[in-house]
């Protein structure tokens, strides 16, 4: 039998960074209120870098942790909400610029559970033998969807990029993963805008964010409560069995929620929120790779992913390291 195997990790930041104390001298909010309700104090953007370049820099990163050449590479699945053109998809421009051609690669939009998805897409090719060693890629520049008078949104948001290899292997692995969507409450979060409108049309407003905060909030504690038991159900563990749980960021009180569902102690919950905000796809693989870089994290240990975003859509993934 045939799993598939993270072989390597990398991530990347764009430099610039913006502390709570420079976001509160433009737009109304204070540090001590993002703070406490999200646990963020600064956040990295993107200025004059696309989703692109941020994936490139990540996935050389993964492919050198895991001494895979470009070349190699017979299949790319990125997850992005923010490619740098409707088409070619950000995946096929990854692929030239990283000289791979001829294999698969085709972009995945999830919002900020991406990653999973991605991950969960290229796992299946890899243990079907249709793959052998993927690149699967997490990368946002969110901050190009924000409008900056919104103080609802703004604030918690940064860019960013995370990657891995997968590889065959005869042991696991992705143990399993699970993808859910419910496109029925496009109302509680949605980016205006769309190609049907034209998006050179002038009377058409910015591609902006616009979320119901507290409404979402609700649902993501709930939604991720509820995967997290069913992935322990599936694979017939229990609690204590997970070594880490590597949530996506968008609000420490969410995380926190989710830890104390599975009786996780914080210092077994990997948590970049503070340092990076919310970096949409590329959260979970960036909080992934800060951990096996600093060596928190051991091959075979087991590993809980999980994530939820706009779609709705949200989903898990188990790994042993
Ligand atoms: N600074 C200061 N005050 C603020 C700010 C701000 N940045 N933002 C909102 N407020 C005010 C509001 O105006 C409101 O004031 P009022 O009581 O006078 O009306 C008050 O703070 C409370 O606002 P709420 O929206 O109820 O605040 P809440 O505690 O819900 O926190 C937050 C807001 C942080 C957005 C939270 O709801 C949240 O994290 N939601 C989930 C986000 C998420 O998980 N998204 C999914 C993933 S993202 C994706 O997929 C793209």
């Amino acid at each position: 039998m045939t799993f598939a195997r993270i072989s390597g990790t990398g991530s990347y930041l764009p430099p610039r960074v913006v502390s709570n104390e420079e976001l509160a001298s433009w737009v109304d909010t204070s540090d001590e209120w993002i703070r406490e309700r999200t646990g963020i104090r600064q956040r990295h953007l993107a200025e004059g870098e696309t989703t692109c370049d941020l994936a490139e820099h990540a996935a050389r990163a993964a492919l050198e942790a895991a001494c895979v050449a470009p070349e190699e590479v017979d299949l790319i699945v990125l997850g992005t909400t923010t490619p740098d053109r409707v088409y070619p998809a950000t995946a096929c421009q990854l692929q030239a610029r990283l000289g791979a051609l001829g294999c698969p690669a085709f972009d995945v939009q999830a919002v900020c559970t991406g990653f999973v998805y991605a991950l969960g897409i290229a796992e299946k090719f890899v243990r079907t033998g249709s793959a052998k060693k993927a690149l699967v890629v997490g990368a946002d520049v969110h901050s190009k969807l924000l409008d900056w008078n919104d103080r609802g949104t703004c604030v918690l948001f940064g860019d960013g990029a995370g990657a891995v290899v997968l590889e065959a292997a005869d042991q696991p692995g992705v143990m399993s993963t699970q993808l859910h969507a419910d496109g029925s409450c496009e109302h509680l979060l949605y980016v205006e805008g769309s190609v049907a409108d034209g998006y050179d049309n002038p009377q058409q407003s910015a591609a902006h964010v616009k979320m119901q905060g507290n409404e979402v909030f609700k649902r993501a504690v709930r939604t991720l409560g509820q995967i997290v038991t069913d992935t322990l159900e599936e694979n017939g563990l229990t609690k204590s069995d997970i070594d880490w749980l590597i949530p996506h960021q968008a609000n420490k009180r969410i995380i926190d929620a989710t830890a104390k569902k599975l009786s996780m102690p914080p210092e077994r919950v990997v948590q970049t929120i503070e340092e990076q905000g919310n970096t949409s796809a590329a959260s979970v693989p960036l909080a992934l790779d800060t951990a096996v870089r600093d060596g928190r994290i051991q091959r075979g240990e087991i590993l809980l992913l999980e994530a939820f975003g706009g779609g709705f859509t949200w989903g898990s993934a188990l790994i042993r390291y």
